[in-house]
C-alpha cells in the first residue's frame, strides 16, 4: 500500500498506547516517527539536572536562557540524546513523570520544542504523536487520530512497562501521576491536550494491537482512496 507524504498526527492521554501504535505505522509505511513527548521529558531532565525546577514544581525563570544550550536530538536508533548522552532510560523514570506536565506548560518551553518539532519534521512523511499535534503544532496535518482508553486500562499499561524495564512503582502513584499528569495537559492555557475537530477518535480500551493497526489501515485507504 503505498501512500501519499502526508502528516499523521497522533495525540491523546497518557498511556493510551500513542507511541506503539506510530511507530508501527510509521515502520508498515516507510514513514518517520517522531515522540515529542520524550522532548518534553528530555527537558524536564535537564531541569532537574541543572535543579531548575523545585520539589514542587517551580520553575526557575532562568530555564529559558539555559535552553538556548540545550541539544536534544534523536539517535540514529530513535532513542533520545542529550548531546553525546543517550537518555532514553532515564526520561522514562517515574521521577521525569512527575514533573514532566508542568514543565510542558511553561509557554517557552513549548515554543523551544515546536520549533525542534518542525525543524524534524520539515521532510514530510511523518507520524508525530503527543498532546497538540493535531491541534497547534501540525494544524493542517493531513490524518488525525485522538486516542483514549479507560483509566484502569492504561494504567496497568503503564505499570508493566515501568516493571519490565526494572522499576518498582506502587499501581496507585502510577495511577496517580497518569491522573494528574491528564489534568494539567488538559488545562494548561497554552496548547492544551484535546480532541482536533477533524481527529477520528480510537478508543482501545477493548482492542487488541492488530485490531488498531487494521483500523488505521482502514481509515487511510479510505481517506485517501487507496486499495
Ligand atoms: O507516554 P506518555 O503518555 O506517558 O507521555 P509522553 O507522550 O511521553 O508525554 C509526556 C508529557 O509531555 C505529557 O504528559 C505532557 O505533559 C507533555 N507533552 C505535551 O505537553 N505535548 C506534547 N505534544 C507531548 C507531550
Amino acid at each position: 500500500m503505498k501512500v501519499p507524504d502526508i502528516i499523521i498526527a497522533i495525540d491523546g492521554f497518557s498511556s493510551t498506547g500513542k507511541s506503539s501504535l506510530a511507530k508501527k505505522v510509521a515502520a508498515k509505511f516507510g514513514f518517520l516517527y517522531l515522540d515529542s513527548g520524550a522532548l518534553y521529558r528530555g527537558v524536564t531532565l535537564f531541569a532537574q539536572e541543572e535543579s531548575l525546577i523545585n520539589r514542587v514544581n517551580m520553575v526557575n525563570p532562568a530555564l529559558k536562557e539555559a535552553l538556548k544550550g540545550l541539544d536534544l536530538h534523536f539517535g540514529p536508533d530513535g532513542k533520545l540524546c542529550m548531546g553525546p548522552r543517550c537518555i532514553e532510560q532515564q526520561i522514562r523514570s517515574m521521577e521525569v513523570s512527575g514533573q514532566v506536565s508542568p514543565i510542558a506548560a511553561v509557554p517557552y518551553v513549548r515554543e523551544w520544542v515546536d520549533e525542534k518539532l518542525h525543524e524534524f519534521g520539515r521532510k514530510g512523511r511523518i507520524v508525530m504523536d503527543g498532546r497538540d499535534i493535531g491541534t497547534a503544532v501540525f494544524p493542517d496535518a493531513q490524518l488525525k487520530i485522538f486516542m483514549t482508553a479507560s483509566e484502569q486500562v492504561r494504567a496497568q499499561r503503564r505499570y508493566d512497562e515501568l516493571v519490565a524495564k526494572g522499576e518498582s512503582p506502587l499501581l496507585e502513584e502510577v495511577v496517580q501521576n497518569l491522573r494528574e499528569r491528564d489534568y494539567i495537559d488538559s488545562h494548561r492555557e497554552t496548547a492544551p491536550l484535546r480532541r482536533a475537530e477533524d481527529a477520528f477518535e480510537l478508543d482501545n480500551s477493548d482492542m487488541t494491537f492488530e485490531e488498531e493497526l487494521a483500523w488505521v489501515q482502514g481509515l487511510i485507504q479510505g481517506k485517501f482512496g487507496i486499495l
